[in-house]
């Protein structure tokens, strides 16, 4: 007969290469823990309706104490071709601990199938903790850089084209609006992340009456999977994960696409530090900015690794199959990649410094152009109107070859005599922020406003 747990009606062995494609040990090894801690909470409710005894019960806690040590010091030893999984190891090794007799009423009703979404959910609850600590570090971090490098007034950009002058504080808090969203979305994921599964047994439920609700308890669940088909079925909570990671890694792409932009040497407005940089192994000038570099590439794999599994779920008939064992190594290497990004980001932008002088020296008066309309706007003009002659005084700036501020008090009477000699306090950057004061804008004051809606937010969960 075969040694595999579930051998007994086999009686010819598996391919090797069978053995091989078929075990998840090698990964689902990282759930070791939480396994133990599932069974325990398993073993503990069997007690209850009497299928083990209270000392059946002790001998299983104290043989998984003895397992959980073997993990946590590195002696466990897999057994290659046996250990299927992680379930199967742990089950293995509870035996040859406290004897197959006790060990082997561990699993009475239960399945590996709500075993494994079980143990993933424990696993990703603890994970999505850790994620959302370094999300709040990189918001922290945006918001006291917005507060302290206030002053610094650069060009915004639309089609990567120089538009109207912002804070760079305006441009960092951008990016805290869509990190703040996914902080919320994360909060919504956990939720739904943290739904006991335990007690749906291979999909039917559990024939022992078995208390679900203290197993959850136990384990700090809030709450049930309400129906067993859908306990062992549903792998939407990893796949939401991979979901709110890609779009997370969205926007930390485009924040390294900014910040590789403004770091090149014909933008100059930032340097990033040397811990975050790497050099050139034929041209010894480089410093390249590899991080921000990687942050953008990961994205693409992240958002690959959410796609692929979608596909991988999007045929399987109910309830449990084997291809749902392909989602635990996407949302091993997201929780990874995702988590390490953070870090980066948070370390990046912590550690670069900005150049407020270049940022200005980019600054050209044409940028002011609406800043000249809003002029004639504020002296009853129509704005359809005042566009129009500023795009005129633009164009004769062009023509004399001068920058539009230097244009003379007459030259601009002469496009449109509303223009009165104050117009030329009009061509000052500092003013021009200073006017978006309405919520949202990048006037000091509603950037103030912004970081204090960040803070907000962090207090949130
Ligand atoms: N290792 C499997 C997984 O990750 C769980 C085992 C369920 N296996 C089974 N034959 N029902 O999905």
């Amino acid at each position: 007969p075969s040694q595999q747990l579930w051998g007994g009606r086999f009686t010819g062995t598996l391919d090797p290469i069978m053995t091989q494609y078929n075990e998840s040990i090698y990964f689902d090894r990282a759930f070791y823990s939480q396994d133990i801690r599932g069974s325990v909470a398993y073993a503990r409710a069997n007690t209850k309706n009497g299928i083990l005894t209270q000392q059946e019960f002790s001998e299983i806690e104290r043989g998984f104490g003895v397992v959980s040590k073997e993990w946590e010091e590195g002696r466990f030893e897999i057994k290659p071709g046996v250990d299927e999984d992680i379930h199967t190891a742990n089950e293995r090794r509870l035996g040859e601990v406290i004897g197959k007799d006790i060990a082997g009423k561990l699993h009475t009703g239960r399945s590996r199938n709500d075993q494994v979404a079980t143990d993933m959910r424990l696993w990703l609850r603890d994970q999505l903790d850790s994620l959302e600590g370094y999300l709040v570090d990189l918001l922290k971090v945006i918001a006291a850089r917005a507060e302290k490098e206030i002053d610094a007034v650069m060009p915004g950009y639309t089609h990567l084209q120089r538009a109207q002058p912002i804070r760079w504080s305006h441009w960092m808090l951008m990016y805290a609006s869509f990190f703040t969203s996914d902080l919320a979305r994360l909060r919504e994921v956990k939720a739904r992340v943290n739904k006991c599964p335990l007690g749906c047994g291979a999909l039917a439920g559990n024939p022992f009456n078995v208390d679900r609700e203290a197993i959850a308890k136990e384990l700090g669940f809030d709450g049930l999977i309400m129906n067993s088909l859908a306990g062992v079925a549903d792998r939407d909570f990893v796949v939401e994960t991979l979901q709110w990671g890609s779009m997370l890694m969205m926007h930390m792409s485009r924040w390294a696409e900014d910040l590789i932009i403004y770091s090149s040497g014909e933008f100059s407005f930032i340097k990033l530090a040397d811990a975050y940089s790497t050099g050139s192994s034929l041209m010894p000038q480089k410093k390249n900015p590899d991080s921000l570099e990687l942050l953008r590439g990961k994205s693409g794999r992240v958002f690959g690794q959410m796609a692929g599994l979608m596909m991988s779920v999007k045929g399987i008939p109910s309830t449990y199959n084997k291809d749902l064992q392909e989602s635990v190594e996407p949302l091993l290497d997201h929780v990874k990649t995702v988590g390490d990004s953070l870090q980066i980001a948070t370390g990046v932008l912590s550690t670069l410094s900005i150049q407020p002088e270049n940022m200005l020296k980019s600054l050209t008066p044409d940028m002011l152009a609406t800043d000249l309309a809003d002029y004639l706007v504020r002296k009853g003009v129509p704005f359809r109107e005042t566009h129009h002659i500023s795009g005129q005084c633009v164009s004769l700036a062009e023509k004399v070859g001068k920058p539009m501020d230097q244009l003379s008090f007459e030259q601009l009477q002469g496009v449109d005599e509303r223009f009165e000699e104050n117009v030329m306090e009009v061509f000052d950057y500092q003013k021009s922020v200073e006017m978006r004061l309405a919520k949202g804008g990048t006037s000091r004051s509603a950037v103030m406003d912004q970081i204090e809606a960040v803070k907000k937010a962090l207090t949130g969960g």
